[in-house]
Formats: structure tokens, C-alpha cells, sequence
């Protein structure tokens, strides 16, 4: 039976780091209200010059290098971001071209907080089908620059960071890869967590009244995400665990989306999830949107903590609302 397994892993975070009480010289708020609603102690900040396809670009050549691969032997580039470097081309043929790659397909992936899972059902399915052999799966984000540095922002600026993740998806035959992958939406709370303009949905692009409002800023109900959190994770992960009649015991490793160390602490106390089987990093990039799970993935690999043979879950809730979740057999 053919099926997708991981062939290499990296990430790449910029060298600036914003701590807590960078941030309150710029903003009414503190290290201690970071820390306890969020888990957050510091996060990265890319320069001016560096956007979200050159952050993916330095990820996936760390990838490659994991995988002992060539740029030249990628069939297929999937790339999640809600921080494309241009409103259009994508972002994903930004990367191809940086990579040296003419003519290989080139996809973005919209799915915000999912993005990464999102991509990594859309390649398993690519590669289990036969299209591709080789498929570099980046998230990649650049948040810094999108942020209102004043009080108004200060709810949502202080979660996020500056990073890209990636793997690369290639076929196997042995009893290992990824085993099944669950994709979710619902937007009728879209507004709940969103980056409202600009955007095509207005009868202009851009207007001075939007930029006055702070509407070209992300704006969320937080208490209103976090509750949809806490209810979808655990759903999205025992419908994993019941599509392979597994149970909990038998994953050994469990990555999250890293929006908030409170949300993962809640489900996996509910769930009953020991602690160490959960892997977390958000106290030192916050939250990198579809770049968190493979910059952790790749973490917890190199820490040891994924060994031959083991199950590892991964699961997200995010922006739109998606949710998704992922076991794979490393
Ligand atoms: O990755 C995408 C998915 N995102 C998430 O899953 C995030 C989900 N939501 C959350 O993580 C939490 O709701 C937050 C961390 C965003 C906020 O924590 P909270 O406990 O829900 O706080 P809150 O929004 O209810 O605000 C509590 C207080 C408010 O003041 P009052 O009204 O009680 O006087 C806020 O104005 O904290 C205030 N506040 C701040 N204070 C200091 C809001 N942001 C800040 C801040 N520093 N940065």
C-alpha cells in the first residue's frame, strides 16, 4: 500500500527577538499578562526585506538539506500563508522561482491556523494518488509588519511571531507515513478572527476611513476563539484517533498549534493527555500561524522525542473557523 511519508523537516526563524517587555515600551501591557493568558515569552521579528516566500525559502533549504535532497528534485511546492508577500501571485511561485524550480507547481494554501495540515492532506493525497513523488510543504508566515503597535492592537499583537516550517512529502511502501489527515471549516464566524481590508469584499480597495479605523489590522473576539478551541480540538483528534481505531495511549507525541499554551493545556487536562507527551514551543516564537506545527515538529524530531514506529498527532483550530488534525507513523 502506497502512502505519504515525511522525508526531511526544518524551519528557519529570524534572528531578531521581541520579548514581553519590548513590547510594553511600545503598548500598554506587560510581560505578566502575556505570560499568563498566553504562555508567550518572546516571539521573532523578520527585517524589513525579508517577507513570507524568503522565510520559506531559508526553511526549505534547511529541509532539503534534512532530506539530503536537491532543490532540483521537488515535483510540487504547497505553500500555507495568510501573509503572502503580494495579494497576488501567490506566494508559492514566489518560493518555486527563489528555489530555481521553472515550470513546478506551485500552490498556496489559504486555511490560516490549519494551513499547514490543509497542505499536508492536499500533498498525502497528491502522492498516495501518484501525481508527485517529491512534494516540499512549507508554512511560512510574516506577521511583524501587519500588527497595530498602539493599545488598540495590543489583544492580538502580542501573540504572534515570524517563522517558517516545512517537510517534504514523498511515497513509501512501508507500513509508516501518514495514516489519515481530517480538514473542517464553518465561516460563519469569520469575522470572529480576521484581517478585514483590504480585501475585494469592499466597493473600494483601500480608503483613508479603513486605515483610520485600524481595519487593515487583525482584529479577534478572543474569548469567543478560545471557546471554539476548546470544543473542536478535541473533537477534530478522536475523530483521528476513531478513523484508525487507535486510542489516546497509543500516540506518543501530540502537536498543536501553538495559539496558546492555556488552549493546549485545557484539552489535554480534558482529555486526559499527560504533559509530556505534549510538545510546545510558543513560549519562545509565539503564535506563527501555519508555520507552528512544523517549526515544533521538527523540534521535538531533533529532540527525540519521534522515534521509528511512533505516532505522532498533530491537530489545529484556527482563522475561518478551520480545524484539522493529522496522525502520522514516523
Ligand atoms: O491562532 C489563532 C487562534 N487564536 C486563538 O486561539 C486565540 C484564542 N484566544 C486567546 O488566546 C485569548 O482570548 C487571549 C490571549 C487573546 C486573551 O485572553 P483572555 O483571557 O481571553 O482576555 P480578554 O480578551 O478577555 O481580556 C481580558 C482583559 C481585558 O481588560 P478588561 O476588559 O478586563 O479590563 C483586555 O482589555 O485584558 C485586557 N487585555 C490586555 N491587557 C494587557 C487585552 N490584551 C491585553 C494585553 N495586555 N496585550
Amino acid at each position: 500500500m502506497r502512502r505519504a511519508c515525511i522525508r526531511g523537516t526544518g524551519f528557519y526563524v529570524p534572528d531578531q527577538i521581541v520579548t514581553n517587555d519590548d513590547l510594553a515600551e511600545r503598548m500598554d501591557t506587560s510581560d505578566e499578562w502575556i505570560r499568563q493568558r498566553s504562555g508567550i515569552e518572546r516571539r521573532r521579528y523578520a527585517p524589513d526585506d525579508v517577507g513570507c516566500a524568503e522565510l520559506a525559502y531559508r526553511a526549505s533549504l534547511r529541509t532539503l538539506e534534512d532530506a539530503g535532497l536537491e532543490p532540483n528534485a521537488v515535483d510540487c511546492i504547497i505553500l500555507a500563508t495568510l501573509s503572502p508577500d503580494y495579494y497576488f501571485p501567490g506566494s508559492a511561485c514566489i518560493l518555486g522561482q527563489k528555489l530555481g524550480l521553472p515550470g513546478v507547481p506551485a500552490i498556496d494554501i489559504r486555511a490560516q491556523c490549519s494551513g499547514f495540515l490543509y497542505s499536508l492532506s492536499t500533498a498525502d493525497n497528491f502522492v498516495r494518488g501518484g501525481q508527485f513523488q517529491c512534494i516540499l510543504v512549507v508554512g511560512s508566515e510574516k506577521h511583524s509588519m501587519a500588527l497595530e503597535f498602539a493599545d488598540r492592537g495590543r489583544d492580538v499583537t502580542v501573540l504572534f511571531g515570524d517563522g517558517a516550517g516545512a517537510v517534504i512529502l514523498g511515497p513509501t511502501e512501508e507500513n509508516r507515513g501518514v495514516l489519515s489527515t481530517h480538514l473542517h471549516a464553518d465561516g460563519s464566524l469569520a469575522d470572529a478572527l480576521w484581517m478585514e481590508c483590504p480585501g475585494s469584499a469592499h466597493p473600494r480597495w483601500i480608503t483613508r476611513e479603513m486605515l483610520d479605523e485600524g481595519r487593515i489590522y487583525p482584529k479577534m473576539e478572543g474569548r469567543l476563539v478560545f471557546k471554539n478551541a476548546l470544543e473542536k480540538l478535541p473533537q477534530v483528534i478522536m475523530e483521528a484517533l476513531a478513523e484508525n481505531r487507535m486510542t489516546l495511549d497509543e500516540i506518543d507525541l501530540f502537536i498543536f498549534h501553538q495559539a496558546n499554551l492555556r488552549i493546549i493545556e485545557y484539552v489535554a487536562k480534558q482529555m486526559g493527555i499527560p504533559a509530556e507527551k505534549v510538545y510546545n514551543n510558543i513560549q519562545e516564537y509565539g503564535n506563527t500561524t501555519a508555520a507552528s506545527i512544523p517549526i515544533a515538529l521538527h523540534e521535538a524530531i531533533k529532540k527525540g522525542l519521534l522515534r521509528e514506529g511512533q505516532h505522532v498527532l498533530m491537530a489545529s483550530f484556527g482563522a475561518g473557523f478551520t480545524w484539522a488534525s493529522a496522525i502520522i507513523r514516523w
